[in-house]
């Protein structure tokens, strides 16, 4: 199976094996659509032969992809020289990406996110990736088969920098939509949900509500995942929406009490032997 070769906040990987009773079969798909991709967990996953569209509002995240999907051996050969060690991590976060090759770009954030602080990205309100040093005792910086994989996947997919609103506005009955947003917080202090300068609130959860309604009255399919925030209850629990808990261990919190099991939702709008 093709695995991310990023970590990635509210990544999907542990909890794959409860979502896959819930994925419609792939011979009923025409068209697949993954509006939120961060580390593409769940793209990898289901191996797909047929048009795929993968988009994110992070275009970094974006054109990382791109260029693992169009030069995977320039990646793979710039990440080689990159090492673990303290001022070294800085000296290339120091970098201005404008200044690299698309291969070296590509290089510097997977480096990066596989030696800087829990693996996490997070920007300054000047977009600049701002998080520290992690000190792993020995992370795999240049994972070649796995990147080979990933670039083999994602061989005639499109990418692209969007509004999730904006990425699903060509999809039309038969084609299946995947979301998963940042998180309706918990609590206030509970979940990571700045993924970038620009957040992700209230109003756009209310905003994302409202596209996964039209959708389904153009007769799209549609998973989403969120939190068990009483907000989602409010926003999809109703007909015509199927709620299913999924037990989940968060992985980026800073306090390592709250790591523990969490209920999550899956929540479809069709039936999920797919009779409706
Ligand atoms: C929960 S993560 C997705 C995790 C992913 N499914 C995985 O397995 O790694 C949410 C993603 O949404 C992106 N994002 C935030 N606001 C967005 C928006 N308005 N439209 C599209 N993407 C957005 C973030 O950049 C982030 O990559």
């Amino acid at each position: 199976m093709t695995l991310p070769f990023l970590k990635w906040a509210g990544g999907k990987q542990r909890v794959l094996s409860q979502y896959k009773p819930f994925f419609p079969p792939i011979a009923c798909i025409n068209h697949y659509f993954e509006p939120f991709i961060g580390s593409a967990a769940v793209f990898f996953s289901l191996q797909l032969n047929i048009p795929a569209a993968l988009s994110d509002q992070n275009e970094k995240l974006i054109e990382v992809y791109k260029i693992v999907r169009d030069d995977v051996a320039g990646v793979i050969a710039a990440l080689k020289p990159h090492r673990n060690e303290a001022d070294y991590y800085y000296s290339i976060r120091a970098q201005n990406p404008d200044d690299l090759t698309k291969a070296q770009r590509a290089a510097r954030l997977i480096f990066l996110n596989k030696t800087c602080y829990n693996g996490l990205y997070r920007e300054n309100r000047k977009g600049e990736f701002n998080v520290p040093f992690g000190r792993y005792k020995n992370p795999k910086i240049c994972d070649a088969p796995r990147l080979e994989a990933a670039a083999a996947a994602l061989q005639g997919v499109s990418l692209q920098v969007a509004d999730f609103a904006e990425a699903i506005k060509t999809a039309v009955p038969g084609d299946f939509v995947y979301f998963d947003p940042p998180y309706v917080p918990l609590s206030q202090t509970s979940n990571f949900t700045s993924y970038n300068k620009a957040g992700f609130g209230p109003d756009d959860q209310v905003r994302l509500a409202e596209t996964v309604g039209h959708l389904t009255e153009r007769g799209v399919k549609v998973m989403l995942s969120n939190s068990s925030a009483d907000l989602v209850y409010e926003l999809y629990g109703r007909s015509p929406y199927r709620l299913i808990d999924i037990q989940a261990r968060r992985n980026i919190n800073s306090n390592p009490a709250r790591r523990g099991p969490v209920k999550e939702l899956l929540i479809l709008n069709y039936d999920e032997k797919w009779k409706t």
